[in-house]
């Protein structure tokens, strides 16, 4: 767990964890080998999420495409933006998406993340505007132009990518993957079934299960065990530049609102341990599962359920049923790969030395 990190050195010799994972940020515009666009919420764990892809020279940013979810679109759109800015990234388009789920009304977490989606933090509005272009139009253009070669990282509900898929479905055979954040097969943290994206999107988390891209999902099962505590919060302020002093802003302040709550530990840090899986294959292992999402019940909508190995059986015909009806089997298909296993200690080495790495 993180204090691993501690064991490392990273309080007492805050460089050296950074000359152990350095040169970290060297990517120019067209850097970086792997090619993704992040579709994100932000939201104070997307916050995260976004500074670490973007400073990490392993991959190459297209776009960041915002989506309500933690807090309206009205807010995640500007901090999107805000943050681009703040990583000094000005060449990554920034789109506007979805401002409600696709059939449903929209659901917040502001309590976990502040009317602002930065706990609270205030920074000054970005200068920087968003691209015409609406998300999922992007997406799919985007897709297009890098066809076999781009992957989809999604952080927050699913509408803007499952709205993609829906307008251009011969996209499907052009996205290399998609890294998710959301779902869990060990019980949710907004229902006791349902992970938070997949809560506030059930239909949309459906529509990208069902779509044959090859999936890899980072769910509660790996992100309860990855949580902030003082120890990282001091590293990060000891890191120089923009990026480090922002982070450590924001951490500072989650962590206040978390010892409001009576808690020892601050939050879990979701999104970044899903963008980490791509810098770094070894803190992640997953297990190839079929995951369905439930989107009829009304206490388990948005519940991820997944299996390894034996069919699965529908629920039983009602009473009413016609005959032809019956309690078919579907075979087993897996459709994801689902993080089971995770090293948390390497994973905050990973974070803080990209976040207080003074690069541009
Ligand atoms: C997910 O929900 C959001 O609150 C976080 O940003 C993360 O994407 C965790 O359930
Ligand atoms: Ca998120």
């Amino acid at each position: 767990m993180s204090g691993g990190v501690l064991a490392s050195g990273i309080l007492s010799h805050p460089q050296s964890l950074l000359a152990r994972h350095s040169p970290i940020f060297s990517a120019g515009p067209n850097g970086g080998s792997q090619k993704v666009i992040l579709d994100t919420d932000p939201g104070v764990d997307d916050a995260f999420a976004l500074l670490l892809a973007m400073r990490s020279s392993e991959l190459n940013v297209v776009a960041v495409t915002a989506v309500a979810g933690n807090v309206p679109l009205s807010v995640t759109l500007p901090n999107a933006l805000r943050l681009v800015e703040m990583a000094d990234r000005p060449e990554i388009p920034v789109a506007g998406g979805a401002s409600s789920p696709l059939i449903r009304k929209l659901v917040t977490a502001a309590y976990a993340h502040g009317n602002n989606g930065l706990a609270g933090v205030e920074f000054p509005p970005a200068r920087l505007q968003p691209v015409k272009e609406p998300a999922s139009d992007l997406i799919c253009r985007l897709v297009r132009e890098n066809a076999k070669n781009i992957c989809i990282v999604g952080i927050g509900p699913l509408t803007n990518i499952a709205l993609a898929l829906r307008q251009d479905p011969e996209i499907v055979s052009m996205v290399s993957s998609i890294v998710l954040m959301g779902g869990s097969l060990s019980g949710g943290n907004v229902t006791p079934a349902a992970e938070f994206n997949f809560y506030v999107d059930p239909e949309a988390a459906s529509i990208v299960f069902g779509s044959g891209i090859p999936i890899r999902m980072v769910g509660l099962d790996v992100t309860r065990r990855v949580q902030l505590t003082e120890r990282h919060v001091q590293a990060l302020q000891a890191g120089k530049g923009r990026v480090s002093e922002a982070a450590a802003r924001i951490a500072e302040a989650v962590m206040k609102m978390h010892r409001g709550a009576d808690s020892e530990r601050g939050p879990n840090l979701h999104d970044p341990l899903a963008v980490s899986s791509l810098i770094r294959p070894d803190i992640l292992t997953f297990e190839d599962y079929q995951v369905e999402i439930e989107t009829m019940g009304s206490i388990t909508a948005g519940e991820s359920v997944g299996w390894k190995h034996a069919p699965a059986r529908h629920a039983a015909p009602m009473e009413i049923a016609s005959a032809a009806e019956s309690a078919s089997d579907f075979p087993f298909r897996a459709n994801a790969k689902v993080a089971t296993g995770v090293d948390s200690e390497k994973f905050f080495e990973l974070l803080i030395s990209r976040l207080t790495t003074t690069g541009k």
